[in-house]
C-alpha cells in the first residue's frame, strides 16, 4: 500500500530559494510556502520557529533530541552531487531554524489532516499505531521520510526509522 507514496504536495524545487536572499534573512519553504524571516535569531530552534508560525502540530517533548521524537519534521534539500532531492527526518528541537535556509521543511500540517490524511497517517490510524497521540505527528513524519527514502523499505528498516521515537 505504501509503495505508491504520494508526494505531499507539489513542493518547490529546493534548488531555488523563494527569492534572492538578502543579508540577515532566512529564506526557506515551509509546507510548500515561502518563508522570509528578517534578522532571524541564530539561537532559535526549528521547532520554536515553526510553532511560532502557527504549525503547532509539531510537539516539544524531551527537548533533548535524543528521546521522544515528537518534534520530528521532514527537511528536503537538493544534493548537487547526485542532482536529486534528499529527504531526511530531523529532530527540530535540536536543529537551529537557520540551518534550513534554502531548504523545504514539512511539518505534520503539510503532510495531511483529519479530512484529507496522507497515506502514512491513514496507515498509522488503521493499525492503531497511536498511543496518547502526543508523539504521533513525529512518528508520521519519520515514516514519511523513511518511505520517501526507500518505498520498498522492509519492516526492519521502518523500525530503524523509528529509533529516535518513544
Ligand atoms: S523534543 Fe524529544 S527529540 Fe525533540
Amino acid at each position: 500500500m505504501l509503495e505508491t507514496l504520494p508526494v505531499v504536495h507539489s513542493h518547490p524545487d529546493p534548488r531555488h530559494k523563494p527569492a534572492i536572499a538578502q543579508k540577515h534573512e532566512l529564506r526557506f519553504w515551509l509546507n510548500g510556502k515561502p518563508v522570509v524571516e528578517k534578522n532571524p535569531d541564530p539561537n532559535e530552534s526549528l521547532i520554536h520557529f515553526v510553532r511560532r508560525k502557527g504549525y503547532t502540530g509539531t510537539k516539544l517533548g524531551c527537548s533533548e533530541g535524543c528521546g521522544c521524537g515528537s518534534c520530528t519534521v521532514v527537511v528536503e534539500s537538493f544534493d548537487y552531487a547526485t542532482q536529486k532531492v534528499v529527504t531526511n527526518s530531523v529532530n527540530s528541537c535540536l536543529a537551529p531554524a537557520c540551518s534550513v535556509d534554502g531548504k523545504h521543511v514539512i511539518t505534520i500540517e503539510g503532510l495531511g489532516n483529519a479530512k484529507k490524511p496522507h497515506i502514512v497517517q491513514t496507515v498509522i490510524a488503521d493499525a492503531h499505531g497511536s498511543q496518547c497521540g502526543f508523539c504521533t505527528p513525529g512518528i508520521a513524519m519519520s515514516l514519511y521520510a523513511a518511505m520517501k527514502k526507500n518505498p520498498h523499505a522492509d519492516e526492519h528498516a521502518i523500525e530503524d526509522a523509528f529509533d529516535g521515537g518513544i
